[in-house]
């Protein structure tokens, strides 16, 4: 049977290149109004002006806005539960309500209800892949692979790694630093590849794993290939502090991840707030990337990332909700909040900096560019269908907008996921808003 061929019209914007960050009139930017996207199975192999031949079902989303999914590139899918609490900055965050939350995860069926819920969250913010912290625990890496397989998702987790600093019941056992190897080599060979999916090695961060855990994890990473590597670092002044402390004998907090060989091309490294020009330098010479996370930087009030610094440095950036220190999944709110972040910090980025960061620059960062990112042909139809505007306020500020950078900044500074029409997955559409038929 021949697959399914599919034409879903709407204004379709996308990237061919990156743009310069502060530039609104960019040549990386490819807007194709009322243009049909061609999708055959899960594949997108065109677009086109004309109305298609009858041999395509016909799609017609005229007047919205497609983008490709949006990459949510670091998230903890067992933190939906402590989303806006109250009061606290990292450290104290999570031993007051994180770590009691994914405690809770030891439960098989709870970690499978959590998964589900947390997958069509993403779906209904319109983020089609994502690269997730689970728990501990293998019942979570198991539920989260599982529902991302059923959902057709490009998902990059792995089992978190923690042996000390966390409560007992989280914790690997220090004497038994195999028992955790054994785990993430099963975990491996049974996701690893499969559908979608890859496998990241995930120690939580420096001060929650011991030199030989940490020397692990750098074992994993070196066992097989097309492993990704994620982890948290300096995204706190007392937790900076904290990981000098325990690790007297590195240069930077960096610098402990690269002494276990844990940093390469598919590393990625959430907040990076505090580093300094020799950790960006040496970030840029192993290829490894940084996950901003404005809404989570300013909730926990960790501080302001250094985009211009970073990206000077040849580093890639990407953007991340960081849900639950971050306060939504949406990547409209998240990218909103980066401008703001940027802004404080003395750069104003474009909408297109930000856009980009969170589909083709992000899938770029992560290898998968002929894979996701964009709506390029051959690359796999993973998609949303957005409304211009939601509410009279946005729908004034869209038709006073003189060009189609004010239009699409406005879209990204007033909406939300209430925007989202449908979303698509390889080619299925698994989301579609409440009402519409
Ligand atoms: N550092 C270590 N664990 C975490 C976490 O769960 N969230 C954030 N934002 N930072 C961390
Ligand atoms: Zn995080």
């Amino acid at each position: 049977m021949s697959a399914a061929r599919i034409a879903l019209r709407g204004d379709l914007l996308d990237f061919v290149a990156a743009p310069a960050r502060a530039d609104r009139d960019s040549p990386a930017v490819r807007f194709r109004p009322g243009h049909w996207l061609l999708i055959e199975g899960n594949t997108i192999v065109g677009a086109q002006l004309a109305g298609p031949d009858v041999t395509w079902r016909r799609i017609d989303h005229a007047g919205k806005l497609v983008l490709p999914g949006f990459i949510d590139t670091h998230v903890h899918s067992a933190q939906l539960d402590v989303i806006g609490s109250w009061g606290a900055q990292l450290l104290d965050w999570l031993e007051t309500y994180t770590f009691p939350a994914e405690h809770r995860m030891v439960d098989p069926v709870l970690a499978q209800q959590g998964s589900r819920l947390f997958l069509d969250a993403l779906l209904a913010h319109g983020s089609t892949s994502a690269v997730v912290f689970p728990t501990v625990h293998k019942a979570s890496v198991d539920a989260l692979f599982e529902g991302a397989l059923e959902r057709g998702m490009r998902l990059i987790a792995g089992k978190v790694l923690m042996d000390r600093h966390a409560p007992k019941t989280l914790c690997d056992d220090i004497d038994d630093v195999d028992g955790a190897e054994r785990d993430c080599h099963e975990l491996i060979e049974r996701w690893h590849g499969r559908g979608r999916l890859a496998y990241a090695v995930t120690p939580r961060f420096a001060p929650t794993s011991s030199d030989a855990q940490l020397a692990m994890a750098g074992r994993l990473l070196a066992s097989r290939d097309g492993l990704y590597m994620q982890t948290h670092v300096a995204e706190n002044p007392d937790e900076v502090r904290w990981v000098a402390e325990l690790f007297p004998k590195a240069r930077s907090y960096l610098d402990v991840y690269e002494r276990h060989g844990l940093l390469n091309q598919r590393s990625v490294l959430a907040h990076g707030i505090w580093l300094d020009a020799a950790d960006r330098a040496r970030l840029h010479t192993l290829g490894a990337q940084i996950a901003f996370c404005p809404s989570s930087n300013l909730f926990l009030g960790s501080g302001l990332f250094g985009w211009a610094a970073t990206e000077d440095a040849g580093v890639g950036i990407s953007l991340a909700s960081d849900v639950g220190g971050g306060t939504s999944l949406s990547m409209q709110r998240t990218l909103a909040d980066g401008y703001k972040v940027q802004a404080l910090a003395g750069t104003k980025l474009s909408a297109w900096a930000l856009l980009h960061a969170a589909t083709r620059g992000a899938a770029q960062a992560l290898g998968l560019s002929h894979e996701i990112g964009s709506l390029e042909g051959g690359t796999v139809a993973d998609l949303c269908v957005w409304d211009w505007a939601g509410s009279a306020v946005a729908r004034r500020r869209q038709q006073v907008a003189r060009d189609l950078h004010e239009k699409v900044f406005a879209w990204i500074t007033l909406g939300d996921e209430r925007d989202l029409v449908e979303t698509w997955v390889a080619g299925v559409r698994r989301h579609r808003r409440d009402g519409v038929r």
